[in-house]
């Protein structure tokens, strides 16, 4: 067996990820732990300062509310949430952000974060809930307020947490590896936070060849937080609504302030808008069709209808957009003045946020004043904290939540001691970066409060932890054993390597489940057949080698994977209907239903190795 160092690390509250939501948790429960004694540990699997989906910057904060202007209410918000995910949400959860969420933003500016401001020196907004910000360093800004809150010696960066430790039905930590060292981690601990964002890459993505791997989504989250809370029995939500964001083709730049900000419109091959001449589709999907904005998934409808009909490129009009602001500004010289500002701010929305697509426009002559760009449906991800809604069950507060929707603490899982925020949990779409960061505060005080009233020490065995270390570290033992078996590391008749069993992965979310190749269009029959090759994967993941620790890392983010591929399989086979018509399409269900106005959650039994398919009602506060 490989030699690898066991380190032991006791602590309070452990938050695993370094991400917002893990950022937030860290500067609150840093707060909490002074006061009552306790010890807070952070493990992220990259280093803080650029890990996760924040990694390169972001050009605008996607959600603050605004209370105290008395524009909009948080019951606003939660409108606004519940009509995008097709009635289906959690109104507690949201409402919860929506009304810390304020407070999260001015932290960050606080911290150093500069947001636009405009000659009176109020917020300059993208839409009705987005601000402007030069946001390339984001990630830093908010690492820095979570660094300096907890100390370093707390924050282990580059361990890679593998598997929760769950006894008795209650969560006492994490192990992991370094993917530096030689060393096999043991965190033990009162509370668990999974903060460990999305996933990218279940499915197989639009770009092959030289941009192969490249993804709206950062690679960095491989579905660690849905496997984490999966594997230690925790119910699970809306593990069928994916995300399909529409970005600029190929390097997958963001839409929102082309469309909100310069106020754009998107063509077709021939010209057609698509929100025009499509409009009357919206009838069929009452009364979500009708409200205002558009909800995503069927914007992407409308567009996916013309593409499927074979009227594509669907274009940004980019240079109609910038003609028509700079020429509504009649003096000749404020008009060039104008024009060069939105020519900057256009390349600014990429720089700060998707350098490679800046990139793209200058490899291809691309001056947005001057043609359109296409822009295209990317493929399925997995980010319950955008327009997505995947995530952990968990409960709400106490002064919102119905009854159903309360059991103790805020965001505690159904596992006692396992919090989930940001993309770990569930039902609460739309937080992005700033809600993430509120929301990961939130659970990070509930965290704190039960580990001060359940101070027994965490206790797990050794023998199962021994257990454990081994079949992490498998792969590498694998690789050892029969490396010489052939001349190529890459076929081996003993083992299979990583980048090979995500292909399979990739093809079958692909084929099966409603990928980019199908046109996102599955049926109960191509559903069941996914489900029988998912299952000859994971009896093949026990051969998974690796020839080193990058390896290692890349066997364990791809058994992640496999299990949020199955979660969402099995719930999109659940779900008999189809409600988010431009996320996928269900050609053997092809309407929304009553009946199916309900959650559709899952959960794992770890005794038993089994499913179990659960409807809960949505219980509607607002
Ligand atoms: P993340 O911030 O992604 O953090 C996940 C963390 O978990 C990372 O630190 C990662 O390293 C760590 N991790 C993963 N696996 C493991 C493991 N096994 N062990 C240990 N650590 C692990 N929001 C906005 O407000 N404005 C925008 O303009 C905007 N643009 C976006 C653009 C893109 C391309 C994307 C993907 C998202 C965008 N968002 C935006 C949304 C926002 O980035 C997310 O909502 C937010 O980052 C979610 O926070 P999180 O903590 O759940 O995940
Ligand atoms: S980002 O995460 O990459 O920044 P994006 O650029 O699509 O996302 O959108 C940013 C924000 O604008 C999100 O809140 C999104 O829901 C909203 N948005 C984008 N396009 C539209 C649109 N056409 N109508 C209404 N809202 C939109």
């Amino acid at each position: 067996m490989a030699k690898f160092e066991t380190v032991e690390v006791n602590t309070d509250v452990l938050i695993c990820g370094g991400g917002m939501a893990a950022c937030g948790a860290a500067v609150e429960a840093a707060y909490w732990a002074k006061k009552n004694n306790l010890k807070v540990t952070l493990v992220d699997k990259a280093a803080m300062d650029r890990s996760g989906a924040v990694a390169m910057g972001l050009s605008a904060i996607n959600q603050y509310v605004d209370v105290n202007s008395g524009k909009n209410t948080v019951k606003d918000y939660v409108d606004y949430v519940r009509n995008d995910l097709m009635g289906i949400t959690r109104e507690d959860l949201v409402a919860n952000i929506a009304r810390h969420v304020d407070s999260t933003v001015h932290l960050f500016e606080k911290w150093g974060l500069p947001i636009w401001k405009d000659a009176d020196g109020n917020y300059v907004h993208e839409g009705r809930w987005q601000l402007m910000i030069n946001g390339e360093s984001y990630k830093v800004v908010v690492a820095e307020a979570a660094k300096n809150a907890l100390g370093m010696d707390n924050i282990y960066e580059r361990v890679f947490i593998t598997e929760p430790l769950v006894e008795n039905g209650k969560c006492v930590g994490a192990v992991g590896f370094s993917t530096r060292e030689n060393k096999f981690y043991v965190f033990r601990a009162k509370a668990t936070i999974a903060a460990m964002g999305g996933a990218v890459h279940v499915f197989k993505p639009r770009s092959s060849g030289e941009g192969l791997g490249r993804s709206w989504y950062p690679p960095f989250n491989s579905g660690a937080s849905a496997y984490f809370t999966i594997k230690g029995g925790a119910e699970m939500t809306c593990q069928e609504v994916r995300f399909i964001p529409v970005r600029f083709k190929d390097a997958y730049g963001p839409v929102g302030a082309w469309f909100l900000l310069f106020k754009s419109r998107a063509t077709n091959g021939i010209g057609e808008n698509y929100m025009e001449t499509r409009r009357s589709e919206l009838e069929n999907w009452k009364p979500y069709g009708l409200v205002k904005p558009v909800p995503a998934n069927l914007r992407n409808w409308l567009m996916m209808l013309d593409v499927m009909e074979g009227k594509g490129p669907i274009y940004m009009r980019t240079e109609e957009a910038i003609e028509k602001l700079s020429s509504a500004v009649t003096d000749d010289k404020e008009r060039k003045k104008k024009l060069r500002e939105l020519e900057s701010e256009a390349w600014e929305d990429f720089l700060d946020m998707t350098i490679s697509q800046a990139i793209l426009w200058a490899a291809t002559n691309t001056a947005p004043e001057e043609k359109p760009s296409e822009i295209a449906a990317c493929e399925p991800y997995f980010i319950g904290s955008h327009s997505g809604a995947s995530g952990a069950w968990i409960s709400g507060p106490e002064d919102l939540a119905p009854k159903d929707y309360f059991w103790g603490y805020a965001n505690m899982c159904t596992v006692d001691g396992m919090f989930a925020a940001g993309d770990g949990s569930g039902a609460s779409s739309h937080k992005f970066s700033s809600g993430s960061h509120a929301e990961g505060r939130i659970a990070a005080k509930a965290a704190v409060a039960y580990a001060v009233d359940h101070p027994d020490e965490p206790k797990f065995d050794a023998g199962k932890i021994e257990e454990l270390k081994k079949r992490i570290l498998l792969p590498l033992d694998l690789y050892e054993q029969h490396k010489n078996a052939s001349s190529d590391p890459n076929i081996n008749p003993n083992f299979m390597k990583p980048k090979m069993y995500m292909f399979r992965l990739q093809k079958i979310m692909d084929e099966y489940a409603g990928g980019v190749s199908t046109n996102f269009t599955t049926s109960k029959a191509l559903l069941e057949k996914g489900l029988e090759l998912i299952a000859f994967l994971h009896e093949d993941s026990e051969k998974l080698a690796a020839e080193n620790l990058h390896e290692l890392l890349r066997c364990w983010e791809n058994i992640h994977r496999t299990w949020q591929a199955e979660a969402h399989v099995r719930t999109v086979l659940f779900r008999e209907e189809t409600r988010w018509p431009g996320y996928y399409f269900r050609a053997d269900t092809p309407s929304m239903k009553d009946d199916w106005n309900c959650f559709a959650n899952c959960k794992w039994d770890p005794n038993t190795g089994k499913w179990e398919m659960i409807k809960r009602e949505v219980e509607y506060i607002y």
